[in-house]
């Protein structure tokens, strides 16, 4: 796990845009899973903009969504697939037929989580780019989750509610039930990026880097994958302190 330090949220979301755009540009038919939240906003936007200048190709990506809410009628403005269409998929013009969606309203749930979880182990990942939730979860893997955690359906914890609220107008607004990428397929990927901003996830994210893995933070186990790059702005990791990191590559400054 490297953890790389940035000044500020444009600094780390230039640098995420950055490495998702050299892997765009250097495997055109990669196969994306894209964290919606706000953290990764800034970083969408720089690589739609170095996407367009390095004149990438774009049409034959393969999107997988992360998570999404049940519960909701197809058209709801609290989709987390409206939320990504608006934020990554237009602004970079991936065709939707090239995305894979967690279908919250399929009659069969966990054949269409096992469906999902097919499709991601026949290529894997070659790149996950997530957020960091305040309680450690990935997607809505919610503690605690084992790094086995197949693509299912969760009941969102109470910690989850109140901090999805702000995004809806309300922590009664926010659906109590979702579907998520398991961990099992997000800690396969090839390549992943965590990008964490913000003094609030400052002491979880010194959990996720610094204490040894457990269910009880879902995110400590990125520690045991491969090729995993923290982005955190100094808001989430002030300096000092020092890392004592996971991983002696821990603790670089950007
Ligand atoms: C949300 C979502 C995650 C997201 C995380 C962080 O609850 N389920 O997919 O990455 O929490 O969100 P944010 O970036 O807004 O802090």
């Amino acid at each position: 796990m490297d953890l790389i330090v940035t000044d500020d949220y444009d600094a780390l979301s230039r640098a995420a845009a950055e490495r998702i755009a050299d892997l765009i540009v250097t495997k055109p038919t990669a196969s994306l899973v894209l964290a919606t939240g706000e953290t990764p906003i800034g970083a969408y936007r720089e690589l739609a903009a170095t996407l367009r200048q390095r004149r990438a190709d774009v049409s034959r990506l393969r999107v997988f969504q992360l998570d999404e809410y049940l519960d909701l009628e197809p058209d709801d403005r609290r989709s987390l697939f409206g939320w990504m269409a608006r934020t990554v998929l237009d602004p970079l013009g991936v065709p939707l037929a090239n995305v894979v969606r967690l279908d919250a309203n399929a009659p069969d749930l966990a054949a269409a989580c096992r469906a999902y979880d097919a499709a991601a182990a026949a290529g894997g990942f070659d790149l996950a780019v997530l957020g960091l939730g305040p309680n450690g979860h990935l997607g809505f893997n919610e503690p605690p989750a084992p790094p086995d955690a197949p693509t299912r359906a969760i009941t969102l914890t109470e910690a989850s509610v109140a901090s999805n609220g702000p995004y809806w107008g309300g922590a009664d607004q926010v659906p109590h039930r979702a579907i998520t990428a398991g961990m099992s397929v997000l800690l396969a990927a090839r390549q992943t990026l965590l990008l964490v901003s913000g003094a609030r996830k400052r002491q979880i994210l010194r959990r996720v880097v610094e204490e040894p893995a457990t269910p009880d933070v879902p995110a400590s186990f990125l520690q045991r994958a491969a090729n995993v790059t923290v982005f955190a702005d100094r808001e989430a990791w002030p300096s000092p302190p020092p890392a004592r990191a996971a991983n002696p590559s821990a603790g670089r400054s950007a």
